[in-house]
């Protein structure tokens, strides 16, 4: 099966055309690169540009795997992406049957089922962990019986606005979504080991243009962020302060850069003409350093805040790992850990299984987190997505009559709207309609569990 990830970056857009074996194995058959037009911190802001640049990686991944490329797993980011944790419930009619996919979708939906703000949209529903009759950690409660079922979901949210660019932009090119899935997910999927999401880990994905913020804790998904900052301010600050070409000073921040001064001798100066022919000036790379460490200290400071702000600084013992182009940064990862005061590593996307050819290795940099995360996304869903199109099937056989569907309905209803934070008034609004319907007050007992930070 030919799965595919295009991730829409700042500074780049990667393709990678994967094929996954019977046996799960996933092989890069067809990956490129171009660099991004169009995007500015992780948005489209002109459609026409982006559709021109990521064309050219599209051409070159389709030549190299000879695939034509259909449709694609999709990254998305911005400072537009918000979250929020839910919890839905639903009952299980006729009471203490099994509990089937078709029970955890509804309780999804009942999840999913939130007030956002005007123009955003949920991207993803995420279970957290289930409850069934009040026994809660349960991770799959399928053919458990029980009466009631809870889940609490992690919701990711976006503006309409920048998803509908993005879907346009992908209308351009001629390529379907198989979902969109935010950067810093991907990215996770990629760089988390074994373990570290059931100790509590946060994931950074530094990039060009934006800071993907994703915190797990409890085996799953618990908050996800970004922020309008990344590599290109550092450059921009080197451009600006040596008065050179932002080109210039992205090849100096690469080949030289270091974001602790106190590691580089004060008197190594560095030579502009290797990289502007016709240059003769020579600057102290410690000056460099300074300028880096001043803007990567502002940078961690204010992920620091974001991580601070939710209170799951003291949750995570597994620590920060850091991916992203900007991961590479020398003397970042120990900023990271000063800031934060949390143990960080840096997170590479080579700790999966599967990928061990020359072409793949290529791609096991930080950089390439998100690209390789969307591959591994699309491998693990699709082959559930089939998994679940047969139970579909079983499921489709009700229990029960059309009667008892629409009562359930309205029991999820219910239960869903008098979640922990709707208003008194939304209360009392919500259960008159539900007596004036005939239905019950399920909801009035239910254990007050909440999903907000
Ligand atoms: N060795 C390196 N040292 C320092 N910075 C680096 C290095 N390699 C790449 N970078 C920086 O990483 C950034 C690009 O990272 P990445 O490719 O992850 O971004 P992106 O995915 O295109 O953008 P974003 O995720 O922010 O939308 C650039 O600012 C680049 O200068
Ligand atoms: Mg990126």
């Amino acid at each position: 099966m030919m799965i595919v990830g295009i991730d829409v970056g700042t500074t780049k857009t990667c393709v990678l055309v994967g094929k996954q074996d019977h046996a799960g194995r996933l092989t890069i058959v067809g990956a490129s690169t171009s660099p991004a037009r169009g995007i500015r911190r992780g948005i489209i802001v002109d459609i026409d540009e982006a559709v021109a640049s990521i064309t050219m990686a599209l051409d070159r991944a389709e030549r190299l795997s000879g695939e034509h490329i259909r449709s694609a797993y999709v990254s998305i980011s911005g400072r537009h992406i918000g979250c929020l944790n839910s919890t839905g419930a639903v009952t299980i009619s006729p009471l203490y049957r099994d509990i089937t996919e078709a029970d955890i979708r509804r309780t999804l939906e009942a999840a999913r089922a939130i007030v956002l703000p005007a123009g955003h949209e949920v991207l993803h529903v995420i279970p957290r962990g289930y409850t069934l009759d009040g026994q809660d950690g349960i991770e799959n409660p399928v053919s458990m019986a029980g009466f009631l079922l809870e889940v609490e979901a992690h919701i990711i949210t976006g503006a309409s606005t920048s998803i509908n660019s993005l879907v346009r932009c992908m209308q351009g090119l001629n390529v379907g979504i198989d979902e969109l899935i935010v950067g810093g997910l991907a990215s996770s999927e990629a760089v988390l080991e074994e373990g570290e999401s059931d100790l509590g880990v946060a994931v950074l994905d530094i990039g060009g243009g934006t800071t993907d913020i994703s915190i797990f804790t409890k085996g799953s998904i618990a908050y996800t962020t970004a922020l309008p900052l990344g590599g290109d301010l550092i450059t921009n600050d080197i451009a600006i302060g040596l008065q050179l070409p932002f080109s210039v000073a992205e090849k100096l921040k690469i080949t030289y850069g270091h974001s602790n001064p106190a590691m580089i001798d004060d008197h190594e100066m560095i030579d502009i003409g290797q990289f502007m022919p016709g240059r003769r000036d020579r600057i102290s790379r410690k000056l460099l350093a300074e300028i880096i460490e001043a803007r990567v200290e502002e940078i961690c400071g204010m992920i620091g805040d974001a991580i601070q702000t939710v209170s799951y600084g003291d949750w995570l013992p597994a620590g920060v790992v850091v991916t992203g182009g900007t991961a590479l940064l020398p003397g970042l990862l120990e900023m990271v850990e000063q800031e934060l005061d949390l143990p960080a590593r840096l997170g590479t996307p080579d700790r999966i299984h599967g990928l061990d050819s020359s072409l793949d290795r290529s791609f096991q940099l930080p950089a390439f987190s998100t690209a390789i995360g969307l591959l591994l996304w699309g491998a693990r869903h699709s082959s559930l997505d089939s998994e679940e199109e047969e139970e579909q099937f079983e499921d489709d056989e009700p229990p029960y009559d059309n009667r008892s569907r629409i009562s359930d309905w309205l029991r999820t209803l219910i239960v869903q709207k008098l979640k922990p934070a709707a208003s008194t008034e939304e209360q009392v609004g919500i259960l008159s309609a539900a007596y004036s319907a005939g239905s019950y007050t399920l909801a009035l007992n239910r254990r007050s569990g909440s999903g907000t930070f």
